[in-house]
């Protein structure tokens, strides 16, 4: 049975990232992952993001030092097979909440002076399902690549869901027929 681990970014709560990220995780429920959801929006930190302080660096522990909620969530991470960030593209990039996340994703990992690397995150599946109101031409591709490139780097395979001109109302996406089936394939290919 697959872990799986979705985290969320779009601070619209009734938005429709959250619609066709829902769709996904009823998906791979139903084909027998056990699914875990971190709302990203809702935890709370000391500090907005990395220090950059090396604490972690320097430790033999796979831990941030600040002691918060991300911090906290962070350090679950290596308990599941499949880690799916959901965000809506932001700038080109993340939601600054799910930013904030990912930065501190820096204390599961060892980097040496040697360019020897350690990870935690090594061997998973790090996966992406982002919407957007613009095309996936230089755009949501860039954003995909925020999450590929460092998967790649670590060593994980990844898969990406992503929607992008949506012009609709907050959670009307998922009406859509073809999205929903789309959504809920994403699922279903994270579970088996
Ligand atoms: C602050 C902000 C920045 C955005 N930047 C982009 C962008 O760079 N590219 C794009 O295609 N859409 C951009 N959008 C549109 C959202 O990505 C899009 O509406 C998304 O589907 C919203 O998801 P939600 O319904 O979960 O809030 C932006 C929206 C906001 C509010």
């Amino acid at each position: 049975m697959k872990k799986i681990v979705f985290v969320q970014g779009s601070p619209r709560k009734h938005g429709n990232t959250r619609a066709v990220t829902a769709l996904a995780v009823e998906s791979a429920r139903r084909c027998g992952a056990e699914v875990t959801e971190i709302d990203a929006t809702e935890l709370e930190f000391k500090v907005p993001g990395c220090l950059g302080c090396q604490k972690c660096q320097k430790s033999e522990e796979f831990a941030c030092v600040i002691g918060d909620s991300v911090g906290k969530a962070v350090a679950t991470l290596p308990v599941y097979d499949v880690i799916v960030l959901s965000t809506p593209i932001y700038w080109w990039s993340y939601s600054a909440q799910l930013k904030i996340f990912i930065d501190r994703i820096y204390s599961l990992n060892k980097f040496s002076e040697s360019g020897k690397h350690r990870s935690l995150l090594a061997g998973k599946k790090l996966a992406l399902v982002a919407t957007g109101g613009g095309p996936v031409e230089n755009n949501l591709e860039l954003l995909e690549h925020q999450w590929k490139n460092p998967a790649d780097m670590l060593g994980c395979s990844f898969s990406s869901c992503l929607f992008p001109n949506v012009t609709v109302e907050a959670g009307r996406l998922v009406d859509d027929p073809a999205v929903a089936a789309k959504a809920e394939e994403f699922g279903k290919s994270l579970a088996v």
